[in-house]
């Protein structure tokens, strides 16, 4: 099977460079939000980011006009969904907006088309069940920033058709990518399992005060060689995201040692979500001027 024309759902913090990785691989792409803001912010974002990577020497002029032309932007589903080989689904992480979404999805493609889903922790056998091709409803997780990090999870749960998760890695391939195969599903996969753990430690450490958040990022920065801390990196991926996915696992095993913590939910319910606003464990308003 071969994909020419991609649609990606959700233009947030990992849908529009989603789109944009993919427009400068060379496919078709169509993102859509149902949030007219968020559209037009990532408009504005390909509109800055293509001419600075080519002031940067980056990109050449012809390539940059290419992927600009090769993504569209639109608020409706149904023409995003039009003659398209492959969705890529990057909305909020609620198991719910996710079902229901892809019910649409599976009425408003082609039957051929693979739909993948970017969550970072639900396994897509909890979603395909409402589509009528579950063989092609697979997890493909990309990490933020979409545009520089190049690995890509590729989950192949029990009801993934073999053919589906060749044609996911040879997508990620085309865009530049390393993708992973993981054999069977697991909540969560590789990555973000792994990161759980980390962020986990940091989060007891911090708030028993044997050291700050700052001083806890650099050790690890320093220490270990990661390019962000843990606080830092929540910022960047969303402090939101955090907690939904947090609250998701908990809801889901009913333990309550897998509740956010009570920091995640300060700042959540302060609406200090990271980057995206502004503010998170650090402040970024100078940044964003
Ligand atoms: N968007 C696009 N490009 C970006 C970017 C952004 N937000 N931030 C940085 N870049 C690009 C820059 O343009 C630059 O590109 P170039 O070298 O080709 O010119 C390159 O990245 C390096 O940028 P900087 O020199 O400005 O800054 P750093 O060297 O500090 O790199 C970083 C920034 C790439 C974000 C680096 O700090 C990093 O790798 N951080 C860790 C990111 C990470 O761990 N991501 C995974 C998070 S977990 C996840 O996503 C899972 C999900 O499910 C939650």
């Amino acid at each position: 099977m071969e994909v020419k024309k991609i649609c990606v759902v959700g233009a947030g913090n990992m849908g529009h460079q989603i789109s944009l990785a993919a427009a400068l691989a060379g496919y078709q792409v169509t993102c859509t939000d149902i949030n007219e803001e968020i559209l037009n912010r990532a408009k504005n974002f390909v509109e800055t980011y293509l001419p600075e990577r080519v002031a940067k020497g980056k990109l050449t002029e012809e390539a940059a006009a290419k992927a600009k032309e090769n993504l569209t932007f639109t608020l409706s589903l149904e023409e995003a969904c039009k003659d398209v080989d492959f969705v890529i689904e990057a909305v909020i992480e609620k198991l719910d907006v996710k079902r229901e979404l892809f019910k649409k999805l599976d009425e408003l493609t082609p039957p051929h088309a693979i739909l993948a889903t970017n969550s970072s922790y639900i396994v897509s056998s909890k979603i395909a069940d409402v589509t009528k091709r579950p063989e092609k409803v697979l997890n493909m997780h990309f990490f933020n920033p979409a545009l520089v990090m190049k690995l890509v999870e590729v989950v192949k749960g029990p009801h993934v058709a073999d053919e589906t998760a060749e044609v996911t890695m040879e997508v990620a391939r085309k865009m530049g990518k390393v993708p992973v195969l993981l054999q069977k599903e697991i909540y969560g996969f590789l990555v973000n399992r792994i990161l759980a753990a980390i962020k986990a430690e940091a989060f007891y450490l911090y708030e028993i005060g044997i050291a700050d958040y700052k001083d806890i990022d650099t050790a690890v920065e320093l220490g270990l060689g990661h390019p962000m801390g843990p606080f830092r990196l929540m910022d960047l991926t969303g402090i939101d995201l955090t907690y939904y996915v947090e609250m998701e696992r908990y809801r889901e095993s009913r333990d309550p040692a897998m509740k956010p913590s009570p920091t995640v939910v300060e700042k959540f319910v302060k609406g200090e979500w990271g980057r995206k606003v502004g503010k998170g464990f650090y402040d970024y308003t100078q940044e964003k001027k």
